[in-house]
């Protein structure tokens, strides 16, 4: 296709519904529901009918002005990035993908665009989804999923192919979006998992894989203290509001705490290990988009090596009840909404 399709615009001149706000804050109530112009794809995009999109706490982050001034530089901004759904058209430099092919994509967070029901996504953050992952199990994996399968074998060292010497792996808040794809992916690796997690989810987090499970709101889940006495080799850090002196007695010589909500504290804490030439390290991280490591998490899915688990299901129409569900913090799994 050397010209932008005429599918694509006939889909211009149409209108869709979405989820846009215009200012910062609001929580669930700023989200308006709105019909706008089905968006055009650039040459190197893809324009997909969306079938899922899931939420990610950095969605709301953003609304709350967290991220300003970068995000979001325009308003009305319509948040979500994380879609799954249908090639209904494409601009012309995209050479990897037809009409009507399913895939998953991760939309920058600068543009935003998940939460309606048509989006476009760069071919080079688009991957194939075969028909064995559905559009709700695929549209969980961008964010949360990448940010484990990046932490682990980018920061930690764990090979997720079973090579490579046995390290212990302590996953924060186990539960949620991010911990939960951290547990099973770090299971993959040859690891000894410990996790926390609240009462109500120790049996679901076990079933994820994790060889011993703590409940965080009691003194030994406080503590971080692993049952069987190892020392962590990494953390992978997936709440906030633990200190650095609650870790570091936890970790192994080499031990890395992995921080994915760095505080300025945290920040500080950096700095003074590195300058210290401590061995042990705080490690702020924050995602980078691949596609083929999203490609990667998608064949795990197909081959039943990775699940992904729903925390609850909502229609674009009540997208507001979604964000809400998110802001809570107590997902177990992940959020998804569908238009
Ligand atoms: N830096 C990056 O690139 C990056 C990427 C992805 C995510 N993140 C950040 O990472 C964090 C986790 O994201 P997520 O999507 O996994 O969040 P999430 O799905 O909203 O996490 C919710 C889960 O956390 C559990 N939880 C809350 N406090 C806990 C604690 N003190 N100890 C143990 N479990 C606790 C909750 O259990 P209960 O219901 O039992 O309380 C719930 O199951 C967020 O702050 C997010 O913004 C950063």
């Amino acid at each position: 296709m050397s010209t932008l399709s005429s599918s694509s615009v006939e889909m211009a001149t149409k209108l869709m519904q979405a989820i846009q706000y215009d200012r910062y804050g609001g929580g669930p109530a700023g989200l308006k529901h709105v019909e706008i112009p089905v968006p055009t794809p650039n040459k190197n995009e893809v324009l997909l009918k969306v079938e899922a999109t899931s939420i990610n706490p950095v969605d709301w982050k953003i609304q709350k002005g967290m991220l300003r001034p970068l995000l979001p530089r325009k308003f009305p901004y319509v948040p979500g990035t994380d879609i799954a759904g249908e090639i209904v058209a494409f601009g012309p430099q995209v050479k990897g993908f037809k009409v009507g092919e399913k895939v998953v994509a991760k939309l920058s967070h600068d543009r935003g665009g998940g939460l309606a029901e048509f989006a476009v996504a760069s071919e080079s953050l688009t991957a194939s989804r075969p028909p064995e992952v559905s559009a709700a199990e695929a549209a969980a994996l961008p964010v949360a999923g990448l940010t484990a399968y990046q932490a682990l074998t980018d920061v930690a060292g764990v090979k997720l192919d079973g090579t490579g010497d046995q390290k212990n792996i302590l996953v924060t808040a186990a539960s949620g979006g991010v911990g939960h794809y951290a547990v099973q992916l770090a299971k993959l690796g040859n690891t000894f998992v410990t996790a926390t997690c609240g009462a109500r989810n120790i049996d679901f987090v076990k079933s994820l894989g994790a060889d011993e499970v703590l409940d965080y709101k009691t003194p030994e889940g406080a503590s971080l203290k692993s049952p069987s006495g190892r020392k962590y080799d990494a953390v992978i850090h997936c709440t906030t509001g633990i200190p650095w002196s609650t870790f570091e007695p936890q970790l192994s010589d080499h031990g890395k705490v992995i921080d994915f909500t760095p505080s300025m504290s945290s920040f500080a804490t950096f700095a003074l290990k590195k300058l210290t030439f401590s061995k042990k390290q705080l490690v702020p991280f924050l995602v980078t988009v691949k596609k083929e490591n999203l490609s990667y998490l998608v064949q795990l899915v197909k081959d039943g090596r990775l699940k992904t688990v729903i925390d609850s299901r909502f229609p674009l129409s009540k997208a507001e009840d979604a964000w809400a569900r998110s802001m809570d913090g107590h997902a177990t799994g992940k959020i998804v909404v569908e238009p």
